[in-house]
């Protein structure tokens, strides 16, 4: 595996002692750097006469998924959109609000223009007029290394001046599911739509928009430099490709890590540097609150996309958080649902109501059974988005593992 190191707040704390200002902008490879070493000569040769739908093979070659969580296929997005008559749009879904996942943090301050490049190759796939970059407020270095970068893009004649527009998301979980963020950036509070029409047909402004997101376009860039074995040459456990693991916990070394998609908890816990001191593994969360906890000795599950699905869990955006023997799995749950209340845009009844009530009867010292059952399978038949859909997952999961704590 490849461990990549991340900023701790010791880091940063050290950063700003040392009369650095906030927000503190880590060592990134800037414009000029990537340039230098053949960096958007892949998107110039593509904008000079390249056919998009040889692009579009080589990405599903590579067997590139959607790396927000739903593992979508990604070149076949692009041809939804394009059956659509233009103007269209592309969409940048950068509101990584997934309890546990940083990933995209990580490369966006890393490595900016390989998303910035794969950005603009999707946008030339699918003829888009405009492209809408959503980040997260939170991630305030972040948002000054775009600043720059889109600014040294314009001043190289690479994009026209406008033609991307950043946004900031203002901190609502939801806004980051596709639709509630497509309702932010058409300056409306952000409330998931109903499906169909999907937002390949009816997306920003009613337009067919293409949604990716930022880690998924990182990879369209390398696909394209470097041909689909980039992704497709690994393989382990029977699942191709690789995985960008988000791990914390009760982990030695928490950060991003680079790792076969056929990999187990065992190895990421490895990858991670083991289990911290004095902790001994007991559960782990596959991929956010909303894909719930698992047990250790469960421990042998490949950790990609249709692998946890058997399982009543999912890997989504890869956010493997670790309990250890000091944890207490009603309590991790327990947290989850308050999480998921205090996110729930209130659109739906099933789950404004829903989530609340759930937080109550997890809070009783012995959980009710049958009533928690009748309310997750109202929360996963009739809610209208994945929020409401997907909360029974702590609830279940922990009811059937975990019985002994509740
Ligand atoms: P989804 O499966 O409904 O959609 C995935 C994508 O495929 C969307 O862009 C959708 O428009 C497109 N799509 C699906 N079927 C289509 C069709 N027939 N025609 C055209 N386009 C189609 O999943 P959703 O709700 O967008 O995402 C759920 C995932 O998001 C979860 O797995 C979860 O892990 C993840 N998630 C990630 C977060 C993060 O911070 N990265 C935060 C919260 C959730
Ligand atoms: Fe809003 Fe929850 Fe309904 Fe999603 S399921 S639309 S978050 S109320």
């Amino acid at each position: 595996h490849r461990h990549i190191d991340h900023a701790t707040p010791e880091t940063a704390r050290a950063a700003v002692e040392a009369g650095e200002t906030h927000p503190v902008i880590p060592d990134y490879e800037a414009f000029g750097t990537y340039r230098a070493a053949g960096g958007y000569s892949a998107l110039e040769r593509l904008r000079e006469g390249g056919d998009w739908e040889a692009v579009q093979e080589t990405v599903l070659a590579a067997g590139l998924r959607g790396l927000g969580g739903a593992g979508f296929p990604s070149g076949r997005k692009w041809g939804f959109v394009r059956a659509n008559p233009g103007p269209r749009y592309l969409a940048v879904n950068g509101d990584e609000g997934e309890p546990g996942t940083f990933k995209d943090r990580h490369y966006l301050e890393r490595t900016p223009h390989l998303f910035l490049e794969g950005m603009l190759i999707a946008a030339w796939a699918v003829e888009a007029e405009r492209v809408f970059l959503y980040m997260r407020d939170e991630y305030p270095a972040v948002l000054e290394i775009l600043r720059r970068e889109l600014a040294a893009l314009e001043a190289a004649g690479l994009i026209a001046p406008g033609y991307v527009e950043l946004r900031r998301g203002a901190g609502a979980y939801i806004c980051g599911e596709e639709s509630a963020m497509i309702e932010s950036i058409e300056g409306n509070r952000g409330i998931p739509r109903h499906r169909p029409p999907y937002v390949a047909q009816v997306g920003v402004f009613g337009r067919p928009t293409l949604v990716h997101n930022i880690e998924t376009l990182h990879w369209v860039a390398r696909i394209c430099r470097e041909g689909p074995e980039v992704l497709s040459a690994t393989e382990k456990n029977g699942r191709k490709g690789l995985r960008s693991y988000s791990v914390s916990g009760r982990v030695a070394e928490p950060g991003v890590y680079l790792l076969p998609a056929g990999s187990t908890i065992r190895d990421v816990i490895d990858a991670a540097g083991g289990m911290a001191e004095g902790h001994v593994f007991k559960a782990y969360q596959p991929g956010g609150p909303s894909s719930g906890l698992l047990p250790a000795h469960m421990d042998d599950i490949p950790l990609d996309f249709d692998t946890l699905q058997p399982h009543g869990s999912f890997i989504g955006s890869a956010a493997v958080v670790v309990l250890s023997d000091q944890d207490r799995a009603r309590d991790a749950a327990l947290n989850m649902l308050r999480f998921f209340e205090a996110e729930s845009c209130g659109q739906c009844t099933p789950c404004r109501v829903g989530c609340e009530k759930a937080v109550k009867l997890m809070q009783a010292e012995s959980w009710d059974r049958a009533l928690l059952e009748d309310l997750c399978d109202v929360l996963a038949d009739a809610s209208i988005c994945g929020l409401g859909q997907a909360a029974p997952n702590p609830i279940r999961l922990t009811m059937k593992h975990f019985g002994d704590e509740i």
